[in-house]
């Protein structure tokens, strides 16, 4: 047995689970005060948690749980530019991108800051020009298009921005292509003109197969269209390697770097983020980064129990390692966080998504969940169904916006009652009472009530948090995205685990390469039977 699971306080929170899970929330929202005991506002941001099949005690365990692995220290240790992600020997400094305060952040004695404020300066004043029309295609035209080329970390997080705050965009178009599957860079030439379209490489290793497949096929139709010359006026990069952007042939003028402390996943607070401040203009990129460092304030600055992440993180714990929870579900019911899911799947996923902890044995734990979602009233119309009355608990994030960016009509109390509908018909279910009386009001009568019952019982208790901002902007999404952030850490930490390298991607993307090698080889016979059986019929077709 692991110390964390042969821990008082982790054999207390088994005990504990197995007499609160007689409770229904229900009985549990008998006392008055559950909502204001179990909900903290902070700013713009409400963060109610009174729908989970808590209790003071499980909180105050929970608590305790936090304080053993000595969360405040970590927290301290990511700040001060400990190198957390030991597997790598790298600092974990993501947070150092948007630190809008004087104190300095030292790597080898020296001030990474400055090196940052040089970065964002230059994006400023490039994403300016592009905006502006002064940078120009090689013709003399302007800039209509921006195509992000990356993948994974640089692509879903930029992606996720510019969507989410695409009603702020008023710069050029900005696309994005990531999959190697040559139909997404085809649609996407498809719909501009190279004359005036402006592309951007995002890879921090700028060895990632699919990208710089990519990248290599946007450069032959640029040159193909307008000439060898014309690469330094449609080509920018943002990556950590320089000689190899230099070497595919892009001006070292036009390279925005970062640096090995920012993770893939943690990337869109650094140039992986040009593609936004070319869409919304450089202040309100800012504003994202003002957001993401507010956050990073209140993480470090409130006490566990009113600490926003730490309170998602420990309740994501709860429900994974006591109740056996499988999978975590992100419900924005905003249109323009319809990518939110898939990024914050990527950050948590590969983040915590570790058989294997820090002190390099096994774990006999759960550790991440499967993370999914979708933006909720399709979803209501879509995947609903089992959460409301499948056999699996499925703990829900519903995430919703006071304020609408496009008040028309009734639209968005429309949105919001059913925002509101879902987590309590989630918590508080049907009864068998009122059921029958539901039925008898419209006229049923017994056999029909007695079969359709079982049917229309909806059992409730499946927990739900609720997350109600102000408004979505630029300031909010950025508070939004280092909240998920700082949760996934968290739990990381309590897990006991790295959660920042992801050796887990190395083993497929090396057999893809070898598998490439054996079929330009023709050698399909090296491998197991399954796989060269399918080769050689794919070869043959
Ligand atoms: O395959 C995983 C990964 O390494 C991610 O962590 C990263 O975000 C993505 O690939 C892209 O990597 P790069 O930015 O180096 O092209």
């Amino acid at each position: 047995m692991s110390n964390l699971t042969n821990s008082n306080t982790w054999n207390a929170l088994k005990n504990h689970q197995n007499q609160i899970r007689k409770f229904s929330l229900r009985d549990l929202f008998q006392d008055p005060n559950r909502f204001l005991d179990f909900s903290i506002e902070s700013d713009d941001f409400l963060i109610d948690y009174s729908k989970n099949i808590i209790n003071k005690q499980t909180m105050n365990l929970l608590f305790k749980l936090a304080n053993e692995s000595k969360i405040l220290d970590k927290i301290q240790d990511m700040f001060s530019a400990k190198k957390i992600n030991w597997t790598e020997k790298r600092s974990v400094l993501h947070t150092a991108l948007r630190d809008k305060s004087k104190t300095q952040t030292l790597i080898n004695n020296k001030d990474i800051k400055s090196d940052i404020r040089e970065s964002l300066n230059k994006i400023r004043i490039f994403s300016n020009k592009v905006r502006d029309g002064v940078w120009k295609g090689s013709t003399g035209k302007k800039i209509k298009d921006i195509v992000n080329i990356g993948i994974g970390g640089s692509d879903l997080g930029p992606k996720m921005v510019c969507e989410a705050l695409s009603y702020y965009n008023d710069g050029p178009s900005i696309h994005f292509v990531s999959n190697i599957d040559a139909s997404d860079i085809s649609e996407t030439l498809k719909k501009i003109n190279p004359e005036e379209t402006l592309f951007l490489i995002a890879s921090k290793t700028f060895t990632t197969q699919e990208t710089m497949t990519n990248a290599d096929t946007a450069k032959s139709w640029i040159k193909e269209a307008l000439g060898n010359s014309s690469v330094s006026k449609h080509f920018a990069a943002m990556s950590t390697n320089i000689p190899a952007v230099v070497k595919f042939g892009i001006n070292k003028s036009n390279i925005f770097t970062f640096w090995d402390y920012v993770g893939g996943r943690y990337s869109t607070w650094s140039s992986i983020g040009l593609s936004i401040a070319i869409s919304i203009g450089y202040e309100r990129f800012n504003q994202f980064l003002i957001g993401g460092y507010e956050m990073d304030c209140h993480f470090r600055e409130s006490d566990l129990d009113k600490n926003l992440p730490v309170i998602l993180a420990l309740i994501g714990i709860w429900y994974n390692n006591f109740f056996k929870t499988e999978t975590h579900a992100i419900l924005p019911y905003d249109h323009y966080l319809s990518k939110f899911s898939a990024h914050i799947q990527q950050l948590d996923m590969e983040s915590n998504g570790k058989n294997i902890d820090n002190n390099n044995s096994v774990i006999d734990y759960t550790t991440g969940p499967i993370i999914w979602g979708q933006p909720g009233t399709n979803g209501q119309h879509a995947f609903y169904q089992l959460i409301h009355q499948g056999t699996k608990l499925i703990p829900c994030d519903f995430i919703g916006f006071k304020k609408s960016l496009n008040p028309i009509g009734d639209h968005h109390d429309k949105l919001m009652a059913n925002f509101f509908a879902q987590t309590k018909a989630l918590a508080f279910g049907q009864t068998k009472q009122e059921v029958i009386k539901g039925l008898s009001s419209k006229d049923f009568k017994d056999p029909d009530i007695n079969q359709l019952i079982p049917h229309k019982i909806f059992t409730g208790n499946r927990p739900t948090n609720t997350i109600l901002i102000n408004k979505l902007t630029p300031k909010s999404l950025g508070k939004l995205l280092a909240l998920y952030e700082h949760k996934v850490f968290v739990q990381g930490i309590i897990w006991r685990i790295n959660s920042f390298d992801q050796w887990g991607v190395e083993l497929g993307k090396n057999l893809a390469k070898d598998i490439l090698n054996s079929m330009t080889k023709n050698d399909l016979s090296r491998n197991d039977s399954s796989t060269s059986g399918l080769l050689k019929r794919y070869k043959n077709y």
